[in-house]
């Protein structure tokens, strides 16, 4: 008989919390959608308690979401539980998620607690949580180095005060598969009353071993798997859901189970979070790496010829990459664009419709062939959308071996224009320093990268950066044939997203801005 696991996303809570994956309200809202579309069954949207930024987020993401559970983090204390559900309240499905660490090296140098203080809390905080909302999971924290006696007592209390789904995470990827699937083993002999509950497992990657841990998990008993797209998270990362589901999709027979994602929207997804955040995956990664379906030795090109089925173990279509066929070109037509865009997964409206449209004009003028990446690419640019404060009319820029660089840019604010020249180390360099000097307002380049997003010497190339301002970190991201107009157009999205979260910041009353700071 095949069971189903239940897909629970992590990657705006667990995910986001990691370094140079956060996202501002607009993205994380964009990925919450997303998400939906593939189908997890629990999309856990952040931990209210954190700031305020979080809490707005969990809250807008909990009323626009329809068909997927929403849960919100708490510790297990009143102020985090109150705090979790004043977020998710509105949701269809609510789930509060309440957790509290178990294992002693946690208890004495972190919690400073007894046992029986520990136990306390559990009971209390499942209780208190069960008077919000019946969906309510308790994870023991750091459940894989806990005294397996006291592991057993804590989930019986949970269970006993109404918890209904038990999360059993590998806090810090210290666990082997072997003893990680034995612990749900245990559990589910010892501690009375838990067929009642769904186990779930939640595993780190610190030694690589996320995923093979949860499948550990999952023989052992669990149906809900903890994961985030990509494998965004703490240090080297959580589990990664596109693994774990396309290993279950693959080796369902074997595994004896199921899930309900639509991995048809798994590189969409991957993609999304990548131009959302920044953070790119590495070309060899499984399932969503450029090389995870490229044969490349003449052996294997020649037995996939013959059958698909000597090398190729699942297709490229069954996570949702199309083959990049050239579709469009400087003759294509709204009406074609429109087509090639819905047969990419992509239903744009028609204003959305409309700006791809002019930017795949303006780029068909300066490149022969626009390739399916080149499209995704240009409906992604504006996925972060900010109201735009700066926007870049022109650019000029000199630069070569014995010449100073410089830059001219001409930007526009409302109905003003503004130009100024600069020099700099660099083309780029010389550009942000124009920039720099017409709006006043500096920045500190914390990350730079570009890639080309298709195939040729005149592909699109996709620039990514990061700048510091005022001490807060803002991600811009722009595609452009030319890289330097692509370059300053990133840093303009950054600068600009840090002039709107100003604007929000000096808008909101004074309470609201307090941030409680929380570390987990
Ligand atoms: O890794 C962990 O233990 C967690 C819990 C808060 C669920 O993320
Ligand atoms: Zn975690």
């Amino acid at each position: 008989m095949h069971d189903r696991v239940h897909v629970f996303d992590t990657t705006l809570r667990d995910g986001e919390q990691s370094p140079g994956c956060s996202m501002n309200l607009e993205e994380k809202v964009r990925m919450a959608r997303q998400l939906e579309q593939l189908r997890v069954d629990v999309l856990e949207a952040g931990f209210p308690i954190a700031s305020a930024g979080d809490f707005e987020a969990v809250r807008i993401i909990a009323k626009t979401i329809e068909h997927c559970t929403v849960a919100a983090l708490a510790r297990a204390v009143k102020a985090d539980i109150d705090r979790a559900w004043d977020a998710i309240q509105y949701a269809k499905k609510p789930r509060i998620h309440t957790f509290i660490a178990t294992s002693d090296i946690h208890l004495t140098h972190k919690l400073k607690k007894t046992k029986v203080q520990v136990l306390n809390d559990v009971a209390w905080a499942v209780k208190y949580a069960t008077s919000f909302c019946e969906d309510v999971e308790f994870s023991c924290e750091d459940a894989s180095r806990s005294d397996i006696e006291f592991l057993c007592e804590v989930i019986s209390a949970a269970i006993e005060a109404g918890a209904k789904i038990i999360n059993l995470p590998d806090t810090v990827g210290y666990a082997v598969p072997e003893e990680y699937g034995k612990m749900f083993q245990t559990v589910k002999t010892r501690v009375a009353g838990i067929e009642s509950v769904l186990l779930s497992a939640h595993c780190h990657n610190d030694l690589g071993l996320a995923v093979a841990n949860s499948l550990a998990a999952v023989h052992g008993g669990a149906r809900q798997v903890e994961c985030t797209v990509n494998g965004i998270g703490e240090r080297a990362g959580n589990a990664s859901l596109e693994e774990l589901v396309m290993a279950i999709k693959t080796r369902g027979e074997k595994l004896g189970v199921f899930t309900n994602v639509n991995t048809e929207e798994i590189y969409k997804s991957s993609k999304l979070l990548s131009s959302l955040t920044g953070m790119l995956v590495q070309r060899n990664k499984s399932i969503v790496g450029a090389n995870a379906f490229a044969h490349e030795a003449g052996i294997h090109q020649d037995g996939l010829l013959k059958s698909p089925i000597t090398y190729e173990i699942m297709t490229p279509q069954s996570v949702g990459i199309r083959h990049s066929t050239l579709v469009l070109g400087k003759h294509s037509g709204r009406h074609a664009l429109k087509q090639r865009y819905v047969e990419l997964g992509y239903d744009l409206p028609p204003q959305e419709l409309e700006r791809a449209y002019q930017v795949f004009c303006s780029i068909a003028d300066q490149k022969k062939e626009i390739f399916d990446e080149d499209l995704i690419a240009i409906v992604e640019d504006r996925v972060g959308d900010v109201d735009d404060f700066y926007q870049l009319e022109s650019i000029q820029v000199s630069s070569g071996t014995n010449v100073k660089p410089t830059a001219t840019i001409e930007l526009r604010l409302g109905d003003q224009r503004l130009v100024d020249s600069a020099t700099g180390d660099g083309p780029v360099d010389a550009a942000y320093k124009a920039i720099e000097r017409i709006t006043g307002v500096v920045g500190k380049l914390t990350e730079y990268s570009i890639k080309s997003v298709s195939l040729g010497r005149d592909a699109i190339g996709e620039v990514f950066v990061r700048a510091e301002f005022d001490g807060v970190l803002f991600n811009g991201r722009a595609v452009s044939t030319d890289v330097i107009t692509g370059s300053a157009k990133a840093y303009l999205e950054a600068l600009n997203r840090s002039l709107v979260a100003k604007k929000r910041k000096s808008e909101q009353p004074r309470e609201e801005i307090k941030e409680a700071s929380v570390a987990i």
